[in-house]
């Protein structure tokens, strides 16, 4: 074990640095304010590790992907979302028996309480998917009181299988709402991804032929959303659980987070801003503004705090848009002007520089639009998929015998002490 040194106003003090398995080295500074008054400053956590964690490993400047060691690239070719999850839940890949018994126990928890559908009823038919999702999963805890002592490990399970399984419901429930259709229980018959297909485009009035096509594209998309290591979402998950809030709260919590355009609302941000170009005539156009420091517009699907290079989840998804446009017999122009775009802009100095290359949100949306989804739907369907990412750390840190309530400091600038001064002899 090495330390580091660090010295402030002549007086040194020595650090433990930690390795892990793979990645950077950490200097474990949680001896530094008692040790010297002073906090470390880091808005936007560049550079601080905020947990211990098993699940996934990003190398952003090799643009790698593990979940559990394995690579992202296999796990989205060979494996299903099911059996992903029970990964980053479990640890290891399931055994035929174990695959089938957690196959089991998430099919039949796909059922929300029927008080619930009532509860979509309070929403204007053209509230927002997100908006829709971040109400109805966080009441889900008035509904599961049995699985809400968070320091029950059975309870933790079940919770844990009620929120995987009950998600592509409450997503699909959310679309029926948004255009006027009657919701459809969930068939046990069918796949973790088939079912969510047919609760979402079928209708009661016909049988819903799933097209395996689009359920295996779909099922590879869930895959590539799972999980990304500490991410704003994640965080936010592991933040409001460590107060001890409810698992149902905490998933909440991300699922507003994720909303944001910066990070889960960038897939519909993207495939509207490839929409708005139109035409590859007008892509000089929008790099001009991306690049335009005046200019507030970002390349959306572009970027990533962590990957400089290639996001591992936009090779697969780029390959996969164009397998299934091809496949369903659609020419979509945006593709076109995805690939372009792409083209142009890792050919520019200021892209190579800044290294921005695609990310998870610049294809997803050409494929979940050529499957029916709506721009509106993209990010609940991120939310849906990373429920298991979040559920999954949010597990690890109730297991961890050494987490505390999470509490940043801050650098204070606002005015030092001042006594009140009555509105009369205010000037
Ligand atoms: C996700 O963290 C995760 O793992 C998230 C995620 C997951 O799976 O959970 O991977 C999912 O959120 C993917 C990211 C989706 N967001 C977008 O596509 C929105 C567009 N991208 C950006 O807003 C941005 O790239 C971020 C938010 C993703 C990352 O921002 P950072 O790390 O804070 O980087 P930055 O804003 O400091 O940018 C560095 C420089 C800046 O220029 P300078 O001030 O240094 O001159 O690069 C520029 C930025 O202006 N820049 C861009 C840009 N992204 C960064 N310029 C134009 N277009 C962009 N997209």
């Amino acid at each position: 074990m090495t330390n580091a040194t660090i010295s402030i106003d002549g007086k040194a003090g020595e650090y433990p640095v930690q390795s892990g398995s793979a990645g950077p080295d950490v200097v474990d500074i949680r001896k530094l304010y008692a040790n010297t008054g002073h906090f470390t400053f880091d808005p936007g956590f560049t550079s601080t590790a905020s947990c211990e964690s098993k699940i996934t490993y990003i190398d952003g400047d090799q643009g790698i992907l593990l979940h559990r060691g394995y690579p992202i690239e296999q796990l989205a070719e060979q494996s299903s979302f099911l059996e992903v999850a029970y990964l980053l839940l479990n640890g290891e890949l399931p055994s035929k028996t174990e695959h089938d018994e957690f196959k089991y126990l998430i099919t039949r928890h796909t059922m929300v309480h029927e008080q619930l559908a009532t509860f979509y009823r309070g929403f204007r038919r053209d509230a927002h998917p997100m908006a829709v999702m971040c109400g109805v999963v966080g009441a889900l805890s008035a509904f599961y009181h049995d699985s809400t002592d968070i320091h029950d490990p059975q309870q933790r399970v079940i919770a844990c299988h009620r929120l995987i399984a009950k998600m592509p419901t409450i997503a699909a429930m959310a679309y029926k709402y948004s255009v006027g259709q009657p919701f459809l229980y969930p068939d046990n018959s069918l796949s973790y991804t088939g079912n969510f297909l047919r609760m979402t485009f079928g209708v009661p009035a016909e049988p819903y032929i799933i097209n395996p096509v689009v359920e295996d594209a779909l099922d590879k998309i869930f895959i590539l959303h799972a999980d990304h290591e500490q991410n704003a979402s994640t965080s936010t998950v592991r933040l409001a659980g460590s107060s001890g809030a409810n698992p149902f709260a905490c998933i909440a919590a991300g699922i507003a987070c994720l909303w944001g355009p910066a990070h889960g609302g960038a897939n519909e941000a993207a495939l509207n801003m490839l929409r708005e170009i139109g035409r590859p005539e007008r892509i000089p156009e929008f790099i001009a503004r991306a690049k335009n420091k005046d200019d507030p517009f970002r390349l959306m699907g572009f970027g990533h705090r962590v990957y400089k290079n290639y996001d591992p989840r936009a090779k697969v998804l780029g390959a996969a848009a164009t397998k299934v446009l091809d496949t369903l017999g659609i020419s979509d122009p945006v593709l076109d002007t995805a690939r372009e775009l792409e083209r142009i802009a890792l050919s520019d100095d200021y892209f190579i520089e800044k290294k921005l290359y695609p990310n998870v949100d610049f294809y997803s949306g050409i494929i979940l639009s050529a499957i029916g989804f709506p721009t509106s739907m993209f990010t609940a369907l991120f939310a849906l998929a990373r429920t298991t990412g979040w559920i999954a750390q949010w597990t690890e840190m109730m297991e961890d015998n050494d987490q505390r309530i999470g509490r940043p400091r801050q650098l204070y600038t606002g005015y030092p002490r001042r006594d009140y001064v009555p509105i009369d002899q205010r000037s």
